[in-house]
Parts: structure tokens; sequence; C-alpha cells
């Protein structure tokens, strides 16, 4: 399975790369995801104004309130810099409401099949992607655009958004970076049917400890 491979030395070098794929997209429409991987690219876009004037949205979003530490509003938003143009997913609200919540804004922003420009994904060690863990109902979801998961993962229900938006983007970039994700990421290359495999036609950023275990022609 022949999938778009950077590998870079380390994260540092990483979230540097990664900033220039976001710079050189000049995405209008951007959603991110949360987690720990790509918020020091965030932290390189909100220095450079990279994103000051695009729409951004977010993948997921944990079923907390936004100033909670697990926010991924919070996170993005102390690392971007700029809340004005975040269109968060309301964490606060029952998990079921704040997905219809958001769909609606999505629709009335983007039309019926939003194409997002870009979509930043990272990848759980498991091979989760957004908040669409293996063998979860919501990895199935086709006819909605975002999604309450029924079960908690990491100890807070998420709201998502679905497959459909992601593989609709313009442009998908994985951030994916440490050990922890080699066996996954050996599992992806080899086509096995994990979420992060079911995102078509991404571009994949990884450190060389996430790249153990492949084989990439391109390490930059
Ligand atoms: C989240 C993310 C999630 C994340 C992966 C990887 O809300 O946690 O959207 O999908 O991208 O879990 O997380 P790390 O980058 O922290 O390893």
């Amino acid at each position: 399975m022949s999938l778009a491979f950077e590998v870079l030395p380390d994260p540092a070098s990483l979230a540097g790369r990664a900033a220039e794929v976001v710079e050189e997209a000049r995405p209008r429409t951007v959603a991110l995801s949360g987690g720990s991987s790509p918020r020091a690219t965030y932290a390189l876009l909100g220095r450079r104004g990279v994103l000051r004037e695009a729409a951004v949205y977010f993948v997921d979003e944990r079923c907390v309130p936004p100033d909670h530490e697990a926010s991924n509003y919070r996170m993005v938003r102390e690392a971007l810099g700029d809340a004005g143009n975040l269109h968060r997913i309301r964490g606060e609200e029952p998990p079921e409401r704040a997905a219809a919540a958001y769909e609606v804004e999505l629709r009335a922003a983007l039309g019926d099949e939003p194409a997002l420009d870009l979509v930043v994904l990272g990848m759980g060690a498991d091979g989760h992607i957004a908040s669409l863990f293996p063998g979860a109902p919501e990895v199935e979801e086709t006819g909605r655009l975002a999604v309450a998961t029924g079960a908690a993962y990491g100890g807070y229900r998420r709201v998502t958004l679905t497959l459909p938006v992601l593989n609709r983007a313009r442009a998908a970039l994985f951030i994916v970076t440490g050990a922890e994700k080699a066996a996954a990421l050996a599992r992806v290359a080899a086509g096995e049917p994990l979420p992060a495999t079911l995102v078509r036609g991404a571009r994949w950023l990884l450190d060389s400890e996430a790249a153990a275990g492949i084989q990439t022609p391109h390490r930059s």
C-alpha cells in the first residue's frame, strides 16, 4: 500500500516541516486535531500567523468545558493565540446536542457536503484518528458530519467529525511522533483496516521513532 510518508529526525523538525506544509497549503478552512503531537506545529503556526485568516474547525473534542485541561479547543487556542476564528465544538453541552449543533454549524458555513481545505490528523497507538476508534460504531457513520461517541476514551466521551468529512477534505496531513505509534503505523502501511488506514490520499509526516517499523523511501 503506497502511502506518502515523510520521515523527520525528531519531533521538533517534524513540527517545522508540518508548519511549512500548512503554510504552503494556505487553507481558508481547516480542521485541527487535538492531542499532543500537533501542539508544537500549532505553536509555530500561531507565531507565524499562518491561520489568522482561516476558519479553524475541530476534528474532534473531548466533552469537557473549553477551559478544561483536556479541551482540544483550549490547547489550540493557547497554541495559535488567536481565538477569533476558532469554531469550537461545545464540549460543555450534552455530547449528542454538541454534535448536532456542530453539524448545523458546518452545514451552514460549508454546505451539506463540506469540503475543508485541510484536515490535520494525529493517530493513536491503536490506529485511531479523530475520535474514531477501532471497532467503534462511529467509524462506520456516513450520514452525519459529526457524532458523539457512545463510549468514553481517555476518560471522556467525545464529539468527532466522521470519515466522510475527513475524506472530502482537499488535503489531509498526519502528524505522528513517538515509538508507541510504530506498531500501528506498520499495520497501516500493511493496509490493515484501522481507522487511520481509511483516510484516503493523506500526507504523513513521521518522526524516526514512529517510522521505525516501516520502510520509507523518503527520509528528510
Ligand atoms: C484527540 C485527538 C486524537 C489524537 C490521537 C493522537 O482528541 O486526542 O484528536 O485523535 O490525534 O489520539 O494523540 P497524540 O498526538 O496525543 O498522540
